[in-house]
């Protein structure tokens, strides 16, 4: 295990508030999320799931608030986390493969001076391999399915080898192929002791596949372990009267 695993939580976030124009989109957070879980981040459009991500990731500065990875600000644990954008927001006309894009996610892990080794295309290799889309190796990314592209989104993430993985809706989109392919890659990680943080809208699977969740509008309604965090009482202040027990089916019978 690496030194940067010496923290028992992966993500500490501490009176995380975020405005974006007049805004406040994300409101005094307090979250911790252990070691090894799956953990799903819930909430209706435009709760700051994204919002909180791109927070973590520094990518968005808050008013205030801390964020600590394994134990350490993000400037420092940076390498050990891999996010994964939202597939709409990317340009899928960018000239590169399949492979190239697998490879990418092994450049930050190079000394400056060093250039792309065996190790590196084996590691893009085993990544693609992973996720299903070796035979698809030297397709150029503006030939993809929806799917697809998720999925070398994740050969990526995986490629980088990081501890901490963050990922914006990859189930958005795609077919049941390509969702258990993704999930099953998904638990995979968590078994090998990484931990997955997943904006994901279908309740049905974070409530069956999850370890952990997230509920949030704006503000944390409630985070723990999945059992106890997916009631209907919750689900009513996370989502108002739009979702309720039925969304649950049997499980909230
Ligand atoms: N650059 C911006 N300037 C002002 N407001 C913004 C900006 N980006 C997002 N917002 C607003 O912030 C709020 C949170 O947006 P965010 O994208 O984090 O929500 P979300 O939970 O990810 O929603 P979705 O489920 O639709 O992806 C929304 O009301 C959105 O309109
Ligand atoms: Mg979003």
């Amino acid at each position: 295990m690496s030194q940067a695993n010496q923290s028992s939580h992966a993500i500490e976030i501490e009176d995380l508030t975020v405005v974006l124009g007049e805004r406040t989109v994300v409101c005094d957070l307090d979250l911790k999320v252990p070691v090894g879980k799956l953990c799903a981040v819930v909430g209706p459009n435009g709760a700051g799931k994204t919002t909180l991500i791109k927070a973590i990731v520094s990518l968005i500065k808050p008013v205030s608030g801390q964020v600590r990875i394994l134990g350490r600000p993000f400037s420092v644990s940076c390498r050990e986390v891999a996010y994964v954008p939202q597939r709409s927001g990317l340009d899928w006309d960018f000239p590169a493969t399949v492979a190239d894009v697998a490879l990418m996610g092994t450049h930050h892990s190079l000394p400056w001076w060093k250039g792309l080794g065996r190790g590196e295309r084996d590691r893009a290799t085993a990544a693609l391999a992973a996720v299903g889309l070796e035979e698809l190796r030297d397709r150029p990314i503006s030939n993809l399915s929806g799917g697809q592209q998720q999925r070398v989104l994740l050969a990526r993430a995986l490629a980088q080898q990081a501890e901490v993985f963050l990922l914006d809706e990859p189930f958005q989109g795609v077919d049941a192929a390509s969702e258990s392919a993704i999930m099953r890659t998904l638990t995979s990680m968590r078994d090998h002791g990484k931990t997955v943080m997943v904006v994901h809208h279908d309740l049905h699977a974070v409530a069956e596949r999850f370890d952990h969740a997230v509920l949030m509008n704006v503000r944390k309604i409630a985070d723990g372990a999945v059992s106890s965090v997916i009631t209907p009482e919750n689900l009513r202040r996370t989502f108002g009267t739009r979702v309720g027990f039925d969304d649950l089916g049997q499980r909230e019978a």
